[in-house]
């Protein structure tokens, strides 16, 4: 019997080790890749054109990137809802890694928005599974892109797996600029965070020069 507990400690005590160890990576790969914007306040100069910002978000976190897009553009807002609460149980990661697995995406509350009216159109959710969570499918089934410049960006983790693959693979008809993708990131980074949304809008140089 004393073998026994004696293993299952060993193996909780490698587990929580390896967990440290790949935080400990991310937040010195987080601090090394925000460096590079820390300073100054920098301006978005580049113009989108009308512009719209769709976006999923669970927790939070890309809803507050995609508030600072649509600051920075100018643009509206279009929030992908779900009919169903997703996190309401406490095994809702397995859930909706099996909604991803059988392609079955939740269904969608409201009204599809009218893309007719804008030139850019700005879209982000979370990677789930190494992939876009699947609101964002549920809203790329029924979207068409057609003659529309599409934006793609992400918030996760740290690995964004094959989000913007499969972004492109579901994103009918759009013509895709680069996108970009956002780690969660402590508060310390905010004013960095805030600089990589400008630069990156800035690096795609806008539409409507
Ligand atoms: C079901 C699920 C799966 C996730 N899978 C990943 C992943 O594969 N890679 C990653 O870096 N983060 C992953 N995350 C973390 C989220 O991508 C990250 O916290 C994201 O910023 C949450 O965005 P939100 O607050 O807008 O919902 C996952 C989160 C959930 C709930």
């Amino acid at each position: 019997m004393k073998i026994v507990i004696y293993i299952v400690l060993a193996a909780a005590v490698a587990a929580a080790a390896a967990g440290w160890g790949h935080l400990a990576r991310v937040a010195a790969k987080n601090k090394k890749e925000m460096a590079q914007y820390a300073g100054e306040e920098e301006k978005v100069t580049a113009n989108f054109g009308k512009t719209l910002v769709i976006y999923y978000s669970l927790t939070g976190h890309t809803r507050a990137i995609a508030e600072k897009i649509a600051v920075k553009t100018g643009a509206d807002v279009y929030e992908i809802k779900t009919k169903e609460k997703l996190n309401g149980k406490p095994w809702f990661y397995l859930t909706l890694k099996k909604q991803l697995k059988d392609k079955k995406y939740p269904e969608l509350a409201g009204y599809m928005p009218d893309l007719s009216v804008y030139d850019t159109v700005f879209v982000g959710a979370p990677v789930w599974w190494y992939t876009m969570a699947t609101p964002l499918y549920a809203f790329l089934q029924q979207a068409d892109f057609a003659g529309k410049k599409v934006v793609p960006f992400s918030t996760q983790g740290s690995n964004v797996g094959t989000y913007f693959d499969d972004f492109a693979g579901e994103a009918h008809n759009a013509e895709i600029l680069q996108g970009a993708s956002f780690n969660n990131l402590p508060a310390e980074y905010a004013r960095a965070e805030d600089n990589k949304v400008s630069r990156w809008l800035n690096s795609i140089g806008g539409v409507a020069e």
